[in-house]
């Protein structure tokens, strides 16, 4: 709980702990007899739009994202080549903490931030302090619109499982559309364990029902959303308990 750690869970505590969060919580009965979000039953809209609207609950917000992904930015590394890519575009990247890790341990390789304009306005920084941000353009954009075009590498992390599949196909075509044909998509998320296995990811998929809207999934899942989305998925590699990463090909 100490913020001067390393893996330090601070910033989730207060996330957790501030009002909005608790009142969504709140209505998890809710979420639990009907299968609707919570949050939106309790506020009339949903999470993304509320934060968008209340500045200072998206501070905090980017902030727990960027702890939990400097968390496992190290496992994930660990488990995953990067070398073979020119250029890693992170989708829903937030301030870039993922990205500039891997951006600093593959010197040569560029990267892409992209996000909406109120999260990427404070990567700079982050970036600046890999001593990264020569190599790296952050993006400000709404991905079910458009993604840049021209990277080899696309990582979506805790995005899929923030939304229903309908809407995660036009996430997903927004990638298809512009990744390289011989480009690869990460899909870097919790995988639903069979019953009894795998507490993390259910209690994420509880506080996705109730938060965002939105599932943790499994292996199966995913293979079947992706196809959906014109990828196929190549590879399946373990980075931890909270995390593995989905490799997809463009078909
Ligand atoms: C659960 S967070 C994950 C952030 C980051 N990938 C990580 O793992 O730390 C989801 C991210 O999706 C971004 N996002 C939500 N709606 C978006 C949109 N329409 N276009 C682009 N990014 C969006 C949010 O701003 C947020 O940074």
């Amino acid at each position: 709980m100490r913020s001067d750690v390393q893996h330090s869970v601070a910033s989730w505590a207060i996330l957790a702990g501030r009002p909005y969060f608790r009142q969504a919580w709140s209505d998890l009965l809710h979420s639990v007899s009907t299968g609707e979000n919570a949050f939106r039953h309790a506020y009339g809209k949903g999470v993304w739009e509320y934060r968008a609207e209340h500045p200072e609950e998206s501070v905090v917000f980017d902030r727990a994202m960027t702890a939990m992904s400097r968390g496992v930015a190290a496992a994930v590394l660990a488990a995953y080549d990067f070398r073979q890519f020119s250029v890693v575009m992170d989708v829903g990247g937030g301030q870039g903490a993922l990205l500039a890790e891997i951006l600093r341990r593959n010197p040569g390789q560029r990267g892409i931030l992209f996000d909406q304009p109120q999260v990427v306005a404070k990567a700079g920084p982050v970036f600046d302090a890999a001593a990264v941000a020569d190599r790296c353009d952050i993006v400000a954009g709404d991905f079910f619109v458009s993604v840049p075009e021209g990277a080899d590498a696309i990582v979506l992390k805790w995005i899929l499982h923030d939304w229903d599949d309908d809407t995660n196909i036009r996430i997903l075509k927004s990638c298809r559309t512009a990744i390289r044909p011989e480009g690869k998509l990460l899909v870097l998320e919790s995988i639903l364990a069979p019953p009894n296995e795998g507490a993390v990811a259910k209690f994420g998929d509880l506080n996705m029902l109730v938060m965002p809207g939105g599932q943790e999934r499994t292996a199966e899942e995913f293979r079947l959303l992706l196809a959906a989305s014109d990828f196929r998925v190549a590879n399946i590699v373990e980075a931890g308990p909270r995390i593995s990463i989905i490799e997809a090909e463009p078909v």
